[in-house]
């Protein structure tokens, strides 16, 4: 009853199976972040004008050196008023300016830190925005 060809098959497919979830799980893990801008306080916003406090490109590079740069401005000089480079104003608050915009801090700023392994701190005092699910 010796059937080689059936024992190969039968090995191909068990090793299949036990290196499958690896494959799938790499796949995953290697995946580019994909952070939303879906919130509630975005899509209120006229399509066409839904931008961030400066454009995207800066942001994505810059917004750490902001954020430390606003809390500067606001704790040590007391001021509190932004004005971007297109002349809009903003309240400089991390809770209260970018969160608003932000509010799915897990989709959003956790998708791309998770995937550079950063994890800022500011939690530990900042409330982050209370998010179903
Ligand atoms: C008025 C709403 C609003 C506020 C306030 C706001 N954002 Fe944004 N943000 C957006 C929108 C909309 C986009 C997407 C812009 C685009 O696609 O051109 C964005 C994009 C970004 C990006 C780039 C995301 C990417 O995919 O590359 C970062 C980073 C970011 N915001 C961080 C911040 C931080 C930090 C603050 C506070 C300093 C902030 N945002 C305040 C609406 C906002
Ligand atoms: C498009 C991707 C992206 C998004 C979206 C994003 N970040 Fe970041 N953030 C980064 C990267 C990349 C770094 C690390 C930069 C470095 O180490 O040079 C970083 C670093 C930071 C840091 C500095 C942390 C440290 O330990 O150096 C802060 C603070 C921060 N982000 C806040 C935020 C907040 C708040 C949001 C959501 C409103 C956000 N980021 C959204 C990519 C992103
Ligand atoms: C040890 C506690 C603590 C940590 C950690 C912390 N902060 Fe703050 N932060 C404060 C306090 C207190 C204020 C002053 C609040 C005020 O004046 O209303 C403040 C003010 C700010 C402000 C200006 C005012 C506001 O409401 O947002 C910004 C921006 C800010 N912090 C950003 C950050 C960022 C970004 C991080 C993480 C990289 C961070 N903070 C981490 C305690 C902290």
């Amino acid at each position: 009853m010796y059937n080689g060809g059936k024992i190969v098959i039968g090995l191909l497919i068990f090793v299949g199976l036990v290196i499958s979830p690896f494959l799938l799980k790499g796949d995953k893990a290697t995946a580019k972040p994909d952070p939303k801008v879906d919130t509630p306080e975005i899509l209120k916003m006229p399509v066409g004008e839904r931008t961030c406090v400066e454009d995207k490109e800066y942001m994505k590079a810059e917004h750490m050196k902001m954020l430390n740069e606003w809390r500067d401005w606001v704790v040590r000089d007391g001021l509190n008023i932004y004005t971007s480079k297109a002349g809009k104003e903003y309240t400089m608050s991390l809770q209260n300016t970018c969160m608003k915009c932000h509010s799915n801090k897990s989709k959003f700023c956790d998708e791309c830190h998770n995937y550079v392994g950063v994890k800022p701190y500011c939690w530990d005092c900042h409330i982050a925005p209370k998010e179903e699910g």
